[in-house]
């Protein structure tokens, strides 16, 4: 016999709560997507920085079935025009699309020219960038001058609106600079993102995110926010360390770090952490 939503006899069973039971839940047939999440480059003009980013590129690049590449900010060190020229051709070699946004070592006047084609921008820079049936949602945590990030006003006004003017059978996932949590690295919670609880309570209206994603910790790490994963890159630069480490606050000595993300059919992100 052929079990479906009609026969299945678990589903009948717990009528009234199917999510019990695999077969009668609906389920959509997402398209999986594949992608790599670097952070935090701080590109400066110097050798190491450069080298390091070029190495993890060319890591990275020769992938087969890659569907895009995510930089969550601090991709230049002082946000200048001749850093984000090199940034732009180290980024160049990638031939899925890019996907990139500021973090508090980028400046948004220029960052916006060069990697976004956005002319002098002086307000946030969100992006809503689509690949397959998942939607980017590329926030600004930024605070102009400041190490620290916060969602402002705007850019939570634009993230409710976006949310709610797509198509909710689409997949999200949110992403941005400054981790929205505590990550017991107190040189990183003194300068995370505050504030977070507006962003918890517009996550918690949409059951589509599939996932947050961020940087600035210059450490891969996995936690939850608002009952969804949130994860964070590897530094590309360096590498934050635990207090339990005894190994000082980071390390430049570390191999840089990337993350592979697989958003699959289920709608779950799976994610794998590699090193060079
Ligand atoms: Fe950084
Ligand atoms: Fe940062």
């Amino acid at each position: 016999m052929v079990i479906n939503r009609d026969t299945c006899e678990i589903g009948q069973a717990s009528a009234g709560a199917p999510a019990l039971c695999p077969v009668c839940v609906p389920r959509h047939d997402f398209l999986v997507i594949t992608f790599a999440h670097l952070s935090d480059l701080h590109i400066d003009l110097g050798e190491r920085a450069t080298d390091r980013a070029r190495r993890l590129i060319d890591a990275v690049r020769p992938m087969a079935g890659l569907d895009a590449v995510l930089v969550t900010g601090d991709i230049a060190d002082h946000g200048t025009p001749q850093e984000y020229a090199v940034v732009r051709d180290l980024l160049a070699r990638f031939e899925v699309p890019v996907l990139t946004l500021p973090g508090n070592h980028d400046v948004r006047e220029h960052f916006g020219p060069a990697l976004l084609a956005r002319p002098s921008p002086k307000h946030e820079l969100n992006q809503a960038i689509a690949v397959g049936d998942t939607d980017f949602l590329l926030c600004d945590s930024t605070i102009p001058g400041q190490s620290g990030g916060e969602l402002s006003g705007p850019t939570l006004e634009w993230l409710k609106s976006a949310l709610a003017d797509r198509d909710p059978d689409r997949r999200a996932l949110i992403a941005f600079h400054h981790p929205p949590a505590v990550l017991h690295i107190p040189g990183v919670d003194r300068i995370r993102q505050i504030g977070e609880m507006r962003l918890a309570g517009i996550v918690s209206a949409h059951p589509e995110v599939a996932a947050l994603l961020c940087g600035h910790a210059h450490t891969g790490f996995v936690t939850t926010f608002a009952g969804r994963p949130l994860v964070g890159a590897p530094g590309c630069v360096s590498t934050s360390r635990l207090p339990v480490e005894q190994r000082g606050s980071y390390e430049l000595d570390s191999p840089p770090g990337y993350a592979l993300h697989v958003l699959d059919d289920d709608g779950r992100l799976v994610t794998h952490f590699r090193a060079l």
